[in-house]
């Protein structure tokens, strides 16, 4: 018998060591074609007399596995059979189980088996694949930096499917695997010891000696839940220890997920019923429950966005084919303030070389000083060594001397925001800059177009636009100008791969795609409170929905002076009258009566404390406004959520109609990354594909609400169409449909 993905070599003493290697793979993970040769494997050991003893050790050396293959997963499971053709609802159900159960019921099977399987750690764990580790009766993990043991199916709409809810519990407690489970968080080796899922820390390298060692002594082929007067560890959901997780365990999911995450619901539900059972029962209910979450839309948009096309996107899918690498060894950047100093830091971490313009040789010195902070609180708490702190820093040559950027391969321009101001330093700029470099602007809200007129070379000008923190927030909005080329959107595209973000492009739009469309959750926040719906129900909502702050302390983070400008331009370009609408005179009343402009202030629709933290909203906002809807019974929470959704997702609509935007894991990805959208949507276009029962249910609903609240929810044309048509955006805007073109 051979396998594909296993190598096996059988000893003289009847050990027999299975070595994990997917060919052509540079890591480790659980495909249809492992999990084939998992059931042949589990039976040759079974029923093979030569073979007295197994370690299933790694063939990679980056690890020993990863977890499932999610691209197989999300396109129908990984049981390894040949694909049924159900066709009946139950019939469906059914195979979807039964796929489920395979890897599963197969894990079951081998550490029943009667013989002693050792399991040797080295990398990472992840997922399934420290679900096969925990089916071992014998784990030996190497003590090294990068190891990773975890099950972190959670993070992308998911429970670990292959007995990973039942064996860990039973290890190391309900509790402490519910805090694992539920955070999707992995542990190191000495960590995993001392909680007890891993029975020996020993050096790399030596894991698969640490294995034949037990096999060689005393191994013991049986699980501790397979033996005589095994007790969970703190106890069984109806012991007095051990219910208290799951009676403090359920409010707080409640709390942290509002109730938006079923993964979590789910994995409570997995470890309640499964620890109260026999194991082969528990593994049961477990796939069921895996089953119900595979097919909620949430785990099918977290899994396509937050896995699939991240990843895609981050190995630089949109770029352009055909063109040369680009290898970005120096850039410099204008403007030392906020932005540009974040940019320094993010480029020196990635190893560029970079020149940090400033007008004055002390702003400059200032910029630098912030990465000097970082390095410093790194280094004091052991993430990187002084060594490797002064080589980043000595990256970074602040100075005022524009020319310095001479030989540089990119500019990024990070000035205020002041368009004379762009224009001067761009000239600046260019006057020294090579001919094939890339001049990136940082600008938030200019037109491309207009500040490449200041540029000699218009077809190099770009936007790049970063967002703040820069050091942890990991998108950039990459805007293509109507002059600027292929070539450079390449370029600019191997510039932010090289600084380890993640590039998302766009056409040239007023706000471009993230502002434009943040903007509205921000503005129906507003809106909401222009009708009289109270500030706290409106913050609270806004926060269930799934966005990070409520909009109205968006609202003051941003700056209301800037949002009362931003509206007023609006206003202006649509030919309405700013002053006339309630939200106007709202914000009006608010900024240049009440001189409340926001966060910067400690003053706008929150009060704030000295150390500027939100302490209440502003009473006088409730005296001001007539406050009409006080409570907030279910029916009104879904009401508010949907016009808070619907309305950003209509924008992003709006902007593919307009090809300001084109693919839709641009979207979903920068959705959730630059503006925090509700993460277990999967985005905007996948709330819009896979919430409603397809887009046709979408637009009924946009369509009830533009009735109700007005014409901004009123779906475009292209989103009717493509309703008719029965189409989803990942059809016609998805990497298939790019790739065809
Ligand atoms: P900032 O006010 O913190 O920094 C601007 C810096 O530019 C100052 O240090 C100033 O001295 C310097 N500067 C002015 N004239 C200069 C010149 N002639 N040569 C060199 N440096 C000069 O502003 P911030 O927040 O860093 O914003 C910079 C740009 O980034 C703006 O275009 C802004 O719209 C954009 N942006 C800002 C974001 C934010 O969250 N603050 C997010 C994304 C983009």
């Amino acid at each position: 018998m051979s396998f594909e993905t296993f190598k096996l070599d059988l000893d003289a003493d009847g050990i027999l060591l299975a070595t994990f290697d997917v060919p052509g793979r540079s890591m480790n993970t659980i495909t249809g074609g492992v999990a084939r040769d998992i059931v042949a494997l589990t039976e040759k050991i079974k029923t093979d007399d030569a073979i007295k003893g197994v370690i299933i050790a790694s063939g990679k050396p980056t690890g020993f596995c990863a977890g499932a293959d999610l691209g197989e997963l999300g396109s129908g499971g990984l049981s390894g059979a040949a694909p049924a053709k159900p066709k009946t609802e139950q019939e469906k159900l059914q195979a979807a189980f039964d796929g489920a159960f395979t890897l599963n019921k197969t894990l079951r099977a081998l550490e029943t088996c009667g013989k002693p399987i050792a399991c040797a750690l080295e990398g990472l764990a992840l997922g399934g694949g420290l679900e096969i580790a925990l089916a071992c009766h014998y784990r030996a993990a190497a003590d090294q930096p990068k190891m990773q043991l975890g099950l972190p199916e959670s993070k992308v709409g998911l429970l670990p499917g292959a007995g990973g809810t039942q064996r860990l519990p039973r290890l190391i407690g309900a509790q402490n695997a519910l805090m694992m489970i539920l955070q999707g968080e992995s542990k190191n080796a000495q960590e995993a010891k001392a909680l007890g899922f891993v029975h020996e820390v020993v050096e790399p390298g030596k894991t698969i000696d640490a294995c034949r060692a037990w096999l060689k002594t005393n191994p013991k082929a049986v699980q501790p839940w397979d033996q005589k007067g095994f007790k969970i560890p703190g106890g069984g959901p109806y012991s007095p220890g051990g219910g208290f997780p799951f009676m403090g365990g359920n409010a707080l999911v409640s709390k942290q997920t509002n109730q938006n995450y079923p993964a979590q619901k789910y994995i409570m539900s997995c470890l309640f019923e499964g620890l109260q059972v026999p194991f082969d029962a528990a593994i049961r209910i477990e796939s069921r429950y895996f089953v119900k979450t595979q097919q909620t839309p949430q785990a099918k948009g977290m899994i396509r966005t937050l896995f699939l096309s991240m990843q895609e996107l981050s190995k630089g899918a949109n770029r352009p084919a055909g063109q040369p690498p680009y290898e970005v060894k120096k850039v410099a950047v204008l403007g030392a303030g906020l932005m540009g100093a974040g940019i320094a830091y993010v480029q020196a971490k990635s190893g560029v070389e970079t020149v940090l313009i400033d007008v004055s040789q002390e702003s400059a010195e200032k910029g630098k000083a912030y990465s000097q902070r970082l390095v410093e609180k790194d280094v004091s708490r052991g993430k990187l060594t002084k060594e490797k702190g002064d080589a980043l820093l000595a990256l970074i040559t602040p100075t005022t001397d524009y020319s310095q950027i001479a030989g540089v391969d990119l500019v990024v321009e990070a000035v205020f925001e002041n368009p004379a101001l762009k224009a001067e330093v761009t000239k600046k700029a260019e006057a020294h800059l090579r001919e094939d470099a890339v001049f990136g602007s940082n600008t938030s809200t200019l037109p491309i177009t207009g500040l490449a007129e200041a540029s000699v070379r218009p077809e190099n000008f770009i936007g790049v636009h970063f967002f703040s923190p820069v050091e942890r927030m990991g998108l950039v909005e990459i805007i293509m100008g109507k002059k600027t080329t292929e070539a450079t959107l390449a370029k600019a595209i191997d510039y932010v791969l090289k600084i380890r973000k993640t590039p998302i492009v766009v056409n040239d739009s007023r706000g471009f795609y993230t502002s434009r469309c943040f903007g509205t959750y921000t503005t129906e926040g507003i809106e909401m409170l222009s009708e009289g719906v109270a500030p706290a129900i409106i913050e609270n909502v806004g926060r269930m929905a799934g966005m990070p702050m409520g909009p109205l302390e968006v609202s003051d983070s941003v700056g209301l002076d800037t949002a009362l400008k931003v509206g007023k331009q609006m206003a202006e370009a649509m030919g309405a009258d700013y002053s006339k609408d309630s939200r106007g005179r709202l914000m009006q009343w608010i900024v240049e009566e009440k001189g409340r402009v926001g966060r910067k202030a400690g003053k706008g629709f929150y009060d704030y404390d000295e150390k500027n933290k939100p302490q209440r909203i502003w009473p006088e906002l409730s005296e001001q406004i007539e406050i009409k809807v006080r409570e907030c019974p279910p029916a009104m929470k879904q009401e508010l959520t949907k016009r808070f959704l619907i309305r950003q997702c209509i924008e992003v609509a709006r902007c593919f109609e307009e090809g300001v935007i084109t693919d839709a894991r641009d979207a979903d990805v920068g959705s959730i990354l630059a503006w925090g959208f509700a993460p277990y949507t999967g985005g905007c276009v996948s709330y819009m594909d896979l919430f409603f029962g397809g887009l046709d249910g979408f637009v009924k609903e946009a369509d009830r609400l533009a009735q109700q609240y007005g014409e901004r929810f009123k779906p475009p044309q292209l989103l009717r169409d493509m309703a008719a048509k029965g189409e989803t955006f990942y059809a016609r805007f998805g990497a298939q449909t790019k790739k065809a073109a």
